[in-house]
């Protein structure tokens, strides 16, 4: 039977679906900014926590899905039926999914879940909305509502049943029974309180400051009147969760208000007082998930009265907390245990997301695309809140940001949060070492930085070129192109020379801070943090002359190639940063920029300063021919065509900064700093073109992008087997690398051999048939699966990019076009809308909202597709719509932020012409003539015009298109 799809039911992006329980790997996010992160499924699955040793429910993976029986359950005992399960987990539903007769439905929307159920031989309906409001509170929220839908009146026991699991996801595994002996479960007038006396995990034995607590109350305010607070009694001997006996022999509870249990695995087992529910009527339920920490509040409203400062001291500390937490969970029922409380915190989270997302919406002629858009723009903000963590196909990693990731998800949030983004920016380049590598994990709080995860030091040789993309978005679109001159520190740890060595004189008591040799901490300019991450891959090269791929490089799966491997994908963005670096430069108001001495060696064609050994004036890109030795590696003539003198030259970079930095600082002329980047990087331009360019018998060109372990190329075309990365070509097409004519070749030999239109367009490479042991784990993986030849969004989001970047706008379209077909096809996806990590071979979505590919998605749309972008601060209108992205009036909106003010550009198209057909011939805004000026069939206008603008409304700007002089 083929799956019915989800359809939308308003403007906002909710939903509905019928039988979502017929589709596996289905889930729904719930997440506020006070750190709750819950994940839902249709037959609520799934769990919530606040962290990695803040676990509610147990830690699933996506096969949990489907295999446990440990879900948010609900029960009902019916007289005359038996047990029925509003959630659909019991046994007898089970057996009778395929045939059941009953009707499941779920509809959601920004961010809230509802699951509807209605069963035809008990006329029962039971509707479960849930979501985590936007308060400051770690909760979960439930509203059960049943309906009699017969002719008689029915009686029934309610019980929610939810396991309470505690603890650390390390204890999945490791000692799962024995930290169960650390619980302590109180029943309290409302709910059960978990709290584990010590946590035992990664972090060795620590007191415990953190309960869980299940609440619940009626809608006419009855607390419950039971509870079963311990898992293995209330399953029984024999029974499992979705056959307890406690239920299905309709047992009375076995604990009341006051009851304790210790050393068991715990159960929110709340036993609600018995309902008649005559014909017609309704019931419904608050239930409330909490995570307390210590350090929270109970709200002022709480009686807070007999809490003497002598009875604290008296009591011993898990007293104290067990007291504090009671009052606590009590206020939470005070705050959102009734119908209309629930109601009320449901508005305001949903008002909360759709403002949030109002700042970047599109209408276009599909109202599907335009819905779907709601989802994608949501991820960017979800990742920021997740991670890369706590979703069921996301199960690793430990929390917090990674250093890619944090820096291509603000791309996106440059285009739709006004605030403080700059300060955001800065505290970021506090995690770049003076070596150019950088910490890798990144904390919520500003300045929380680690070496890794795991503590396991390794260089993603790509990491140091991010930065310099999302600068350069945010001074287009601020025109604050000075904030390459505001300072910061360097993070310091005890890894030295892109982690190949150690200080062995640092300690972690030192701080993590780079300091000078007088020991006050060292700043350096944001530019001065650009140029060590360039500079140092710059000189970072293999034999072949391109940047060492080190662990890996964007794709994690390269990560078996650190000794001779090289990422010629990346050596082309490095190259083309420089570039950008220079240009950026040269339109600073200055004449001079201060840098630190250590790095003066780097830029190796500059003169040298009087107080540095004088050297003859450096050559670079000018340097001696190939093979010609350097006779110094310091002091201003290092070949650019020998490997090693490169190396050489690095390394006593390396050894110059591995402790600290001497504080001094020298005057550097912008003009200079600027033709030594440059120099760089046609040295680089000119390489690549020359040594990196590949063909097929057939005569089809394309860039090689990678040389693996044995220093030997990986692309090209021998025996009939061609070897392709799209990768390898990205970036050579972005930062115009590839002249016209390799681009136009590389378009159609990209086509022909990644192309695939049953798995949602662009394949990650070709079929390379064998596991690659001295290239990288992803060769391990099945072909057509994620880093392995999958449909992979991110870097097909950032192929679509570079096609309209080089002016292949159809090209660019039928690459973005096809992820959204392939994502909103459900029969095919299996996905709720938004974008994917990638398609699986046979096409399923995977890995959904966690993925840097709906921040590139924006960032195309907004700024290649829509043309609305920045230039130094002024705004650009330079459209690339197709005639179908039109509606029926010949209209295109995109409502976005620019110069703080909320904008609605509406391009108008009444001659109904394609990309490439018009150019701008009007603009208006608010109806009012305002100046621009006309360049490339687009508009510039001055910021100064839109600075004029009131803040605190929306603007339009009408924009008429008409045909190509
Ligand atoms: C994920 C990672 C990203 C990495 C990519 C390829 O992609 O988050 O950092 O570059 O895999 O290995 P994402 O899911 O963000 O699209």
């Amino acid at each position: 039977m083929h799956p019915e799809n989800w359809h939308f039911i308003d403007k906002n992006g909710s939903f509905r679906l019928h039988d979502p329980h017929l589709s596996n790997y289905l889930y729904f996010p719930l997440v506020n900014e006070a750190g709750m992160m819950s994940v839902v499924t249709p037959t609520l699955h799934g769990g919530s926590q606040t962290g990695h040793n803040t676990f509610f429910s147990e830690p699933v993976s996506i096969e949990s899905l489907h295999n446990a029986r440990s879900a948010r359950n609900l029960w009902v005992h019916i007289e005359g039926y038996g047990a029925w399960s509003l959630t659909g987990n019991s046994a007898r539903q089970l057996t009778n999914r395929f045939s059941e007769t009953e009707r499941v439905g779920i509809e959601a929307g920004l961010l809230w879940h509802k699951l509807i159920r209605e069963n035809a031989q008990t006329n029962l309906k039971a509707e479960i909305i849930s979501f985590v409001p936007t308060s400051d509170d770690q909760v979960e929220l439930m509203q059960v509502t049943l309906t009699n839908n017969g002719t008689n009146s029915i009686e029934l026991t309610p019980t929610a049943a939810i396991p309470i699991f505690g603890r650390s996801a390390d204890n999945l595994r490791d000692h799962r029974h024995v930290t169960s002996l650390l619980h302590r479960t109180t029943c309290t007038r409302h709910g059960v309180l978990v709290q584990p006396t010590l946590s035992f995990d990664e972090r060795g034995h620590l007191p415990n400051t953190t309960t869980y607590a299940l609440l619940g109350v009626d809608s006419a305010q009855n607390p419950p009147a039971g509870f079963f607070p311990a898992l293995e009694d209330f399953i029984g001997e024999g029974g499992t969760l979705d056959h307890p006996k406690v239920i299905i022999q309709n047992e009375a509870p076995q604990a009341v208000d006051g009851d304790k249990v210790d050393g068991y695995e715990a159960l929110g087992g709340l036993r609600f007082p018995d309902v008649t529910l005559r014909p017609g009527e309704s019931r419904s339920w608050v239930i409330v998930s909490a995570i307390l920490e210590e350090g929270q509040a109970p709200q002022a409203s709480t009686n807070l009265r007999g809490s003497t400062s002598a009875e604290a001291n008296s009591s011993s500390n898990e007293r104290l907390l067990r007291r504090k937490s009671t009052l606590l969970a009590e206020s939470l029922v005070d705050k959102y245990g009734s119908p209309e409380q629930f109601d009320h915190w449901l508005e305001l989270t949903k008002d909360y997301w759709q403002h949030k997302l109002d700042t970047l919406r599109v209408e276009t002629g599909d109202s599907r695309f335009d819905g779907w858009m709601r989802w994608v723009a949501i991820q960017p903000t979800l990742r920021r809140l997740y991670g890369n963590s706590f979703m069921p196909y996301h199960d690793y990693g430990r929390g917090g940001r990674g250093w890619r990731d944090l820096w291509q998800d603000i791309l996106s949030l440059l285009l739709m949060e006004a605030t403080d983004l700059d300060e955001m920016l800065l505290g970021n380049f506090a995690g770049i070492r003076m070596d150019g590598s950088n910490a890798t994990i990144i904390g919520s709080q500003p300045g929380e930085f680690k070496a890794d995860r795991n503590n396991i030091p390794r260089v993603w040789m790509d990491h140091g070129a991010w930065p310099l993309l999302t600068v350069k978005l945010y001074i287009d679109h601020s025109g604050d192109l000075n904030f390459l001159l505001r300072e910061q520190p360097y993070f310091k740890d005890q890894f030295t020379h892109w982690t190949k060595s150690v200080d062995k004189n640092w300690t972690p008591e030192a701080g993590t801070q780079l300091r000078k040799q007088d020991g006050d901490v060292y700043q350096g300019t944001v530019l001065e943090h650009l140029l060590v991450q360039h500079l140092t891959a710059f000189f970072n090269v293999g034999d072949n002359n391109n940047l060492r791929l080190e662990d890996a490089d964007w794709n994690d799966g390269m990560d078996m190639a650190h000794e001779k491997g090289e990422s010629v994908a990346f050596t082309a963005l490095y190259a083309s940063n420089l570039k950008e670096l220079a240009e950026l430069i040269s339109k600073l108001n200055e004449e001079n920029v201060s840098l630190a001495v250590e790095l003066l060696p780097l830029l190796d064609s500059l003169e040298k300063p009087p107080s540095q050994p004088s050297p003859e004036r450096g050559r670079g890109f000018l340097s001696p021919p190939r093979g010609e030795k350097p006779d110094r590696a310091e002091g201003g003539d290092v070949d650019y065509a020998n490997p090693a003198a490169k190396r050489a030259h690095l390394a006593t970079y390396f050894e110059s900064v591995q402790e600290n930095v001497s504080g001094e600082r020298a005057e550097i002329s912008l003009k200079d700093l600027a033709s030594d980047l440059e120099a760089k990087a046609a040295h680089l331009y000119a390489h690549l073109r020359k040594n990196e360019w590949v063909q097929d018998d057939d005569g089809r060109g394309w860039f090689n992008g990678y040389y693996d372990n044995e220093g030997q190329m990986l692309e090209g075309s021998k025996q009939d087997k061609t070897r392709m990365t799209l990768t390898g070509q990205v970036f050579q097409l972005m930062g115009g690398v590839a002249t016209d004519e390799q681009s136009k070749q590389m378009v159609e030999s990209i086509r022909h051999y990644l192309f695939d239109e049953s798995v949602g367009g662009y394949r990650l490479n070709t079929d390379f048939g064998k596991v690659m042991f001295n290239l990288g784990r992803a060769f391990g993986f099945a072909y057509g699966h994620k880093e392995n030849g999958a449909m992979f969004s991110h870097m097909a989001v950032m192929y679509a990019n570079a096609l309209y970047q080089r002016g292949y706008v159809a090209e660019g379209f039928e690459a973005l076009d096809t992820i959204y077909r392939q994502s909103v096809d459900f029969e095919k996806s299996r996905m709720f809308p938004g974008i994917p990590e990638y398609f699986s071979q046979r096409g399923r979505g995977m890995y959904p909202y966690l993925t840097g590919s709906a921040s590139w998605y924006l960032l195309t749309l907004v700024t290649e597709v829509f043309g609305v972008h920045g230039d130094l601060g002024d705004l650009v209108l330079m459209p690339k719509l197709r005639r179908e992205q039109f509606d029926d009036d010949g209209r295109a909106t995109l409502h976005t932020l620019f110069a703080g003010r909320r904008l609605r550009v509406c391009y108008r198209n009444p001659e109904k012409l394609d990309a490439g057909e018009y150019m701008v011939e009007n603009v208006l805004i608010n109806g009012q003539n305002i100046t621009y000026t006309k360049a490339d069939g687009g508009v510039k206008i001055p910021r100064i015009n839109l600075a004029q603008l009131s803040d605190d409304m929306a603007h339009c700007l009408e924009v008429v298109l008409s045909a190509k002089e």
